[in-house]
């Protein structure tokens, strides 16, 4: 696909009438974020060279090791996003607690929530990793944030996207209106226009779930799996297996060529009874951009963006991908 020579600016300008959210706020925070993500890209393109591999020594809140690029990305996203002057707070999938931005800072009324490092077991190995964010405007008039105003459904997001660093690194997003890719070009820093309005295909051809966990699903959810695996079903032929371990970059592979990605629910953790993936900073923002490219995304029972969250850590089974793919795996799943 030809780049168009178009910034993420100038193309949030252009679309500026269909775009209430091109206020100077919103451009703020997603310029903000474009250069987090350039300082992690860089970080993340020399990382063999330099003491960012490995383990921190430290487990985060979601009892999970973690890596020094995942507390340098996060350190990175809350300093900057503080110092941008638009936002009132943000969470991240590596704090335990809401970060306020302090009193001494310029606020605004947006939240934001982000996982700094998605796929972060693919670090040390060169493998596509990425940042997921999502965008929110506050609802209470209280005079500070609290919890509530981040537990909100995935169909109150302002803006959802993600950065994949890969061979290229790429910016992914939607303010609702469609959903749009920019390449980074490393030679002038900025991320030029390469896929506008993605689409994803109805039906697609790729299937991905991490299958080691058979033995800890239930009998739906092996259904499921096996009938993407059947040469019985609607495509007539089975999808072919691809799984990455970086829910980020297997979401965009299958936003890109169409196919279903599948975390469900399984028994492998009496704590984490409803898998692995976090509603408000995996799961909501990419069922946001699938949405808007024409895909669907559910727990295996119900609209993604219609979930109410009860927690900031929230996990929730995920079905995402084509909407046909999802709508058969939701009606096995419900069945
Ligand atoms: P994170 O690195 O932010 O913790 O996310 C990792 C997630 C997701 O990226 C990926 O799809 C999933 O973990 C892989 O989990 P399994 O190793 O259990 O398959
Ligand atoms: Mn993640
Ligand atoms: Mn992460």
């Amino acid at each position: 696909m030809e780049s168009t020579g178009i910034t993420v600016m100038e193309h949030l300008l252009i679309h500026q009438k269909e775009n209430p959210l091109a206020t100077g706020n919103f451009t703020r925070l997603l310029s903000e974020l474009i250069f987090s993500a350039k300082i992690i890209s860089r970080e993340v393109k020399k990382a063999g060279l330099v003491d960012i591999l490995g383990l921190t020594g430290k487990v985060n809140v979601q009892g999970e090791e973690v890596r020094k690029l995942d507390d340098y990305a996060n350190r990175i996203l809350i300093y900057r996003m503080q110092h941008a002057g638009v936002l009132c707070a943000m969470a991240s999938e590596e704090n335990a607690d809401i970060i306020e931005v302090p009193d001494n800072l310029p606020k605004g009324d947006y939240l934001l929530i982000f996982d700094p490092l998605d796929g972060s077991s693919n670090i040390d190995v060169n493998v596509n990793i990425g940042t997921i964010f999502s965008i929110r405007k506050r609802t209470s008039d209280r005079a500070f944030v609290t919890l509530e105003d981040f537990l909100q459904k995935g169909t109150t997001q302002v803006a959802a996207g993600y950065f994949l660093y890969g061979p290229s690194t790429m910016l992914i997003y939607t303010t609702g209106n469609g959903v749009d890719g920019f390449t980074l070009d490393p030679s002038v820093g900025e991320f030029l226009l390469s896929h506008p309005s993605i689409k994803i295909p109805e039906v697609g051809k790729v299937y991905s779930v991490n299958e080691s966990y058979r033995a800890y699903w239930d009998d739906k959810v092996k259904a499921v799996v096996d009938y993407f695996k059947s040469p019985e079903n609607e495509r007539g032929k089975p999808y072919t297996s691809r799984y990455i371990g970086s829910l980020v970059a297997d979401f965009h592979r299958n936003l890109l060529y169409g196919g279903i990605f599948m975390y469900p629910a399984d028994k492998k953790d009496p704590a984490k009874p409803h898998g692995k993936l976090r509603l408000l900073c995996e799961a909501a923002p990419l069922a946001f951009v699938v949405e808007q490219a024409g895909g669907a995304a559910t727990d295996g029972f119900q609209r993604i963006m219609d979930i109410k969250p009860e927690a900031l850590h929230q996990r929730v089974p995920l079905f995402i991908g084509s909407k046909r793919d999802v709508e058969k795996a939701t009606e096995i799943m419900s069945g």
